[in-house]
């Protein structure tokens, strides 16, 4: 019998991860199935248990259930700890393991893929939700010389540097500001974590916010978004969030299998087929 995983939320139909996580296995060469379970919003923990039950070995989690799969979890690492969120669950023996593997991959794709430093950068990020707790503490971890959290409503944005700051390394380079405080900033790299682009939105950002060479991120991938837009307008190099998507998914089956995937032929498929 092969060992089972699956990525678990609502919706879910058109998730691309047991695409992606078929090809990972592929390369390894491990015997897995990755299906995608839908659960409503009242049967989530009863649908993991139930995963888990008939044998499965590990769930990612995708919105809305990120908070809820944390509070599940009996131990947690350090990066799920920071985000407050799972999207890696594992199960072992009696114990479910939750991580978080949102933040790494943000940083590899900006690292190594798209060759964009953080350490000694001026870092903007937008949106003090769940995708922005996510990333906080891994670009923290870099090193950027300020990481600046805007929000429109500055209480979430306090509340996030509060947080951070009680239990993250390097939390004295954290700022929450307003958007409209932003004018008159530079950024080298400015990264859109609010749902915006979805709705075809994008924050109220002043014009001149980036430096000469500074990359626009948008966590949203498959469209040109209105902040990508307006980035490139305003010169910067831009990237959507693809290849974030397919480096969490890597972080996570390394978590689950001990391998390191090659992402970029899976990135390349992923294009491709959009
Ligand atoms: P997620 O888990 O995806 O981060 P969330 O917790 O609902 O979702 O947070 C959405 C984020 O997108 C918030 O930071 C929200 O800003 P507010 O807290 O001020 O509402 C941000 N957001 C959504 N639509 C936006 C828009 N049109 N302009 C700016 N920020 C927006």
């Amino acid at each position: 019998m092969p060992d089972q995983y699956a990525v678990i939320g609502n919706p879910i139909a058109h998730s691309k991860s047991p695409l992606i996580h078929a090809s990972f296995a592929r390369q390894a060469g491990h015997d897995l199935t990755y299906v995608a379970l839908h659960a409503q919003s009242h049967e989530f923990e009863a649908v993991v248990q139930r995963f888990r039950g008939q044998g499965g070995r590990g769930l990612n989690v995708t919105l809305p259930f990120k908070h809820r799969a944390y509070a599940l979890a009996q131990r947690c690492s350090v990066r799920a700890t920071q985000a407050q969120a799972v999207n890696t669950l594992s199960f072992s023996g009696a114990e479910i393991s939750g991580d978080n593997t949102d933040g790494a991959g943000l940083v590899r794709d900006l690292q190594v893929n798209l060759s964009c430093a953080v350490k000694g950068r001026r870092v903007l990020l937008m949106g003090a939700g769940g995708a922005a707790y996510g990333v906080c503490g891994p670009l923290l971890d870099e090193e950027p010389s300020a990481l600046v959290v805007a929000n429109r409503s500055l209480d979430k944005a306090l509340a996030l540097c509060e947080h951070f700051r009680s239990i993250a390394p390097r939390a004295d380079r954290l700022a929450a500001m307003t958007y409209a405080a932003l004018r008159g900033q530079r950024f080298d790299l400015v990264i859109n974590a609010t749902s915006a682009g979805l709705a075809d939105a994008m924050p109220p950002l002043p014009a001149g916010l980036f430096s000469p060479g500074a990359w626009a991120y948008d966590m949203v991938y498959g469209k040109a978004t209105p902040f990508l837009e307006f980035a490139q307008r305003e010169g910067a190099q831009t990237a959507d969030g693809l290849g974030m998507l397919v480096e969490q998914a890597a972080e996570s089956f390394q978590v689950w299998r001990g391998v390191r995937s090659q992402t970029a032929p899976v990135i390349e498929l992923l294009r491709r087929a959009a």
